[in-house]
């Protein structure tokens, strides 16, 4: 897919402000600093339309990019983020769990794991809950840039045994750098392919 036009439409903090639901939408969840804001900036070739940082807890909000004029990316504030007080990070939650069950246009949840790192119960975790929820899920592992490729290749393996011990089947899986673009075209593809389901007429049989 082809990237003409990105803008930042609104930061809210209840999904009942969120835009016209007309549109299919893709969010981006996942650990804090795990690098959500940075991919979305990759897959639009914009550097500086989501706000990133070094130090965890910058996305506070949920945040709407409108993406060709016909599709909703939307950055979401991370998970496991420990400082802040535990009334915040209730609000937190709230904010997020509401918003993946309400939001009717809601297509696919790209939940971010960390691929440098050994399978995360805080990730699993949530995972499960999604699937719980029957809310649909892509994993991507992020910064793939940071280690070989072979010691990627068993952190996912490693990460998709766990979620067979407790899943039938496994859900999409992306790995991708916001250094190098790895990634990039898998995902809007497979974005692509969802948009088009979603313009498709519905069938009368
Ligand atoms: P919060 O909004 O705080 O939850 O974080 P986030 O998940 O949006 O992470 P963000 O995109 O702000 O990135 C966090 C840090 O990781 C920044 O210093 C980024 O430069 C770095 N980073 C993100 N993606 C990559 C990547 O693919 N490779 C490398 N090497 N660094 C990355
Ligand atoms: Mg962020």
């Amino acid at each position: 897919m082809i990237i003409k036009s990105a803008t930042f439409l609104q930061s809210v903090a209840d999904w009942r402000q969120c835009p016209e639901a007309h549109l299919p939408e893709y969010a981006f969840i996942g650990r804090s600093n795990v690098g959500k804001s940075s991919l979305i900036n990759m897959l639009v070739n914009n550097s500086k339309l989501a706000k990133t940082s070094s130090k965890p807890g910058k996305t506070q909000t949920i945040n709407h990019f409108l993406i060709n004029k016909n599709w909703y990316l939307v950055d979401l504030p991370g998970y496991g983020y420990a400082s802040i007080s535990k009334t915040m990070r209730d609000k937190w939650q709230k904010m997020i769990s509401d918003y993946l069950l309400y939001r009717g246009n809601l297509q696919i949840v790209f939940v971010l794991v960390d691929s440098r790192i050994e399978p995360q119960t805080i990730d699993l975790d949530f995972i499960d809950n999604l699937g719980e929820q029957g809310i649909p899920f892509a994993i991507i592992f992020t910064k793939a840039d940071k280690l070989s490729s072979g010691k990627i290749q068993s952190h996912v393996q490693r990460f998709k045994n766990r979620l067979l011990e407790t899943w039938e089947s496994l859900p999409p899986t992306f790995v991708s750098s916001a250094e190098t673009k790895k990634g990039k075209e898998e995902i809007l593809q497979y974005i692509e392919q969802i948009n088009q389901q979603f313009n498709k007429p519905n069938s009368t049989i």
